[in-house]
């Protein structure tokens, strides 16, 4: 057995594992964070293990150390993987002087600029969530969601059918003309059908494992030599950010001349300001509708998938939505299969790491500043012990119960949780309904696609690739 196999050293062949997690500190005692297990194989061997078998990695930790466990994947950091709800409910109800988000979001830098709200801690952070809130919610939530059934019954009516394609990139384009209506609302930038296609090959990105890199803090010296590089992506992203990002310049500059501000997110940013009464500057604006264009796209594009994968291999499920919809008296099956999709395929696998800014202790931990914790959603998602056969796609479990603000953490939680969580909910249901009304689907591969990476997301591979038929009733 090597130092890898930690699985096998905790739990042998064909033993039941102790529900008890005796890692755990006993009750009213504080341990330092240094006596938190974890594996002992060097970091680069645990980044190598993180990066090319994350699931697997973390589940045999989970299984070998118990519910909390500390990772050195990162040079000279400690990295603690949270899989306990009580110490996850401590984590999102956390003073925000206590635990940062606003420096976790490095990778996406290179989308997200540095300055907007996934950037933002503290005050700084409640001032932009409290002003960003009302382009989210009410009068605001209402036209997005009247918006969001037209974008996608006009989408799904668009795709072809009777060939085998990729659905990522439908999905993904559909997605970004919902976001366009949050960000801009009734008021559609006249460069917008250029806009679209610049951002659809901006995250083009992600298809490369780059997508996930800290390029933007990187030394020109080394920008110029990655770029010459073949299979990284990173000439065509150099070259398409400028253009996105002249594209938002036109759009907000149209926006400012034409006003007709509501609820809009952009309406919402011009009215903020800084301390010293200034406006937000073009690169800020750019920064913040980026966010969302990113964040509110490659997420829900990976839920909607996810959801196809699903779909396009389980008649009976299939048949149960098709019925619940043609009954039309409640969407509690639609709920269900929303919540279960976004349980076994969380889009993004962990949440964003909290950075320790002052000591806290935390399920008898005392966690130190500068150690990183990262609730886990894929381990939490799937514990056996709350959901069982947490393998299987199995939307009844969620019939009639409500998923845990603990226990069932796609969107996060706390300070940071998603602002988008019930546009996104909305949009998986209306383009589920749209799709499975209108069209069947068949499968180009008969074997369950593979989750694989795609930028910060997890995505079946291929798409999946599936051929629409137009529905036989
Ligand atoms: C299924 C779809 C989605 C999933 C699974 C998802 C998931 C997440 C997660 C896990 C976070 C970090 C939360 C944390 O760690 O506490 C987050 C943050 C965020 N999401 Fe989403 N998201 C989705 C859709 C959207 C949409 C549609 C929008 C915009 C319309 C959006 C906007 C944001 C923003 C602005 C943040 C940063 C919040 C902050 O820093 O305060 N998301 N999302």
């Amino acid at each position: 057995m090597t130092d890898l196999d930690v699985t096998e050293a905790a739990v042998p062949d064909g033993a039941v594992r102790c529900p008890v997690d005796h890692t755990a500190p006993a009750e009213g005692t504080v341990i330092p964070s240094s006596a938190v297990p974890g594996p002992t194989l060097g970091q680069r061997e645990q980044l190598v293990r993180y990066v090319t078998q994350r699931t697997q990695f973390l589940n045999e930790c989970k299984a070998a150390y118990g519910r909390r466990f500390k990772l050195g994947v990162l040079p000279g950091v400690d990295f603690f993987v949270i899989t306990d709800p009580d110490d996850l409910r401590a984590i999102f109800t956390a003073p925000r002087t206590s635990l940062h988000c606003g420096n976790s979001n490095g990778a996406l830098e290179k989308y997200f600029g540095n300055t907007g709200i996934a950037f933002l801690d503290e005050g700084d952070h409640l001032a932009r969530r409290k002003a960003l809130t009302r382009s989210f919610k009410g009068a605001a939530f209402a036209r997005i969601t009247e918006s969001v059934e037209r974008i996608t019954v006009d989408a799904v009516a668009g795709w072809p059918r009777d060939e085998a394609v990729d659905m990522h990139p439908l999905v993904h384009r559909w997605a970004m003309n919902v976001i366009r209506e949050v960000v801009f609302g009734k008021v559609v930038p006249t460069c917008w059908p250029r806009l679209l296609d610049a951002l659809l090959d901006l995250v083009e990105l992600n298809r490369y494992p780059t997508a996930m890199l800290m390029i933007d803090r990187w030394s020109p010296a080394k920008k110029r030599l990655m770029k010459r590089r073949p299979g990284t992506g990173l000439k065509d992203f150099w070259r398409n950010r400028p253009r996105v990002d002249a594209l938002i310049a036109e759009a907000v500059a149209e926006r400012a001349e034409i006003g007709e501000l509501g609820d809009d997110m952009l309406s919402v940013l011009f009215g903020i300001t800084h301390e010293d009464g200034s406006p937000l500057s073009v690169k800020e604006l750019r920064d913040e509708i980026m966010t969302m264009f990113v964040a509110g796209t490659v997420t829900t594009v990976s839920a909607v998938c996810w959801s196809i994968e699903h779909f396009s291999r389980d008649p009976e499920r299939l048949g149960r939505l098709r019925d619940e919809i043609a009954a039309g008296s409640t969407d509690e099956y639609l709920t269900a299969v929303v919540h279960e999709v976004l349980r076994i395929n969380p889009p993004l696998p962990n949440n964003l790491a909290r950075q320790v800014v002052e000591p806290i202790v935390i399920g008898g931990v005392r966690y130190e500043p500068g150690q990183l914790l990262v609730p886990s959603a894929e381990l939490l998602n799937n514990d056996p012990e709350r959901y069982p056969e947490p393998e299987k796609f199995l939307p009844e479990r969620f019939i009639g119960v409500q998923p845990g603000q603990y226990t069932w953490i796609p969107f996060g939680g706390g300070h940071t949780r998603c602002m988008g969580d019930r546009i996104a909910i909305h949009e998986i249901k209306t383009m589920l309904r749209e799709l499975v009304t209108s069209v069947d689907f068949e499968r180009a591969d008969p074997d369950p696609a593979r989750p694989v990476p795609r930028g910060p997301v997890v995505v079946p591979q291929h798409g999946p690739r599936i051929t629409l038929r137009p529905r036989q009733r």
